[in-house]
């Protein structure tokens, strides 16, 4: 399969991207597709700022961010828009003021919201009680637009994404959740291999499934690295701490210290497998130095082609077409 060649069905216009469990495999294609083709444009020097002409998009952040505040403040100008940074505390939101108080009154100022906050509910109740596309931008429980990302990412380096294989290693965290989602929805195989108290939460494995079923791919749970990491084509980490976890820093690493990916761990996997992580990484903990810039790391690949991922999540949501 060719992403710039790919013919997609799927309509988009005013829709969210919330979990990316209720996108069709042909509608997360479209996706990769467009991005695949906003990255060549931008890199042949064509302009896109008709894409988002006189559009406005808030972005809300309850939780710090670096690569999600750039990539989508960059995203939005060069396709022609105007993107808003609303911080955590100036906004309040569910506690300066309601969420469907703050869907209603955003509505009616911007044409577009992308929010990283700790509530999934909080995301989901913009989207329901709002009239505008909701992006969710991480939670607790799903970060959609870094696995957009990382997808793209592994079809760049890997070709056709159906019959690879995935390996995660680490915390069964928001990471853990989408990259089975979007993993078992393309055919690709998911292993996920986590200490056993932090295996990823049973109602995400059963959707991931079901995707894998339709789509004839495999998701597999285990504490056992090499088991994960066998005939794996690319291998991912991420922090053991997620951003509200901090005190539980220090049991984790304790938790977690048999979960390093470092060289022996990284040799588990097919020996042209690459090297993934969504960043910030803490180099020293869940991955090493070694790995970190190794020939086999593509990480700063996968951190760029956020802004292409997200470029065209803007433009399928609330592009002009
Ligand atoms: N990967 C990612 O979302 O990075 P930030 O937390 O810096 O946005
Ligand atoms: N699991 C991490 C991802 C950061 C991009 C966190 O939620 O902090």
């Amino acid at each position: 399969m060719d992403l710039l060649q790919y013919k997609p069905k799927a309509q988009f216009a005013q829709r969210h991207l919330l979990t990316l469990q209720d996108y069709t495999p042909d509608e997360i294609l479209q996706v990769l597709s467009l991005a695949a083709k906003l990255k060549l444009q931008r890199k042949l020097g064509m302009d896109q700022t008709h894409i988002l002409r006189g559009k406005n998009v808030a972005l809300i952040f309850t939780k710090p961010s670096m690569r999600t505040r750039v990539s989508f403040e960059v995203g939005v100008q060069q396709l022609g828009g105007h993107a808003l940074y609303i911080s955590g505390p100036e906004i309040g939101l569910g506690t300066r003021e309601s969420v469907y108080d703050v869907a209603n009154v955003l509505s009616r100022f911007v044409d577009g919201i992308m929010i990283r906050t700790f509530h999934q509910s909080d995301v989901e109740g913009l989207a329901k009680y709002g009239q505008i596309p909701v992006i969710n931008g991480l939670t607790d429980d799903y970060h959609p637009c870094q696995v957009l990302a990382d997808l793209l990412t592994l079809y760049e380096h890997k070709g056709a994404l159906a019959g690879r294989k995935l390996a995660f290693v680490g915390d069964g965290n928001n990471m853990a959740n989408s990259l089975m989602i979007i993993c078992s929805k393309l055919g690709v195989d998911v292993a996920i291999a986590t200490p056993a108290a932090y295996a990823p939460q049973a109602a995400y494995v059963s959707w991931a499934k079901e995707n894998a079923k339709a789509a004839g791919s495999t998701v597999t749970i285990t504490t056992d690295i090499a088991e994960a990491l066998r005939g794996a084509d690319a291998v991912y980490t991420d922090v053991w701490a997620s951003m509200g976890m901090e005190a539980e820093t220090e049991k984790r690493a304790r938790d977690f210290a048999d979960y390093q990916v470092n060289s022996a761990v990284l040799k588990l996997a097919k020996p042209d497998a690459i090297f993934l992580h969504c960043l910030p990484a803490h180099r020293g903990s869940e991955v090493t130095d070694e790995v970190m810039d190794g020939p086999q790391s593509v990480v700063f690949d996968e951190a760029e082609n956020r802004l292409h991922a997200q470029k065209a999540v803007l433009a399928l949501l609330m592009g002009a077409r």
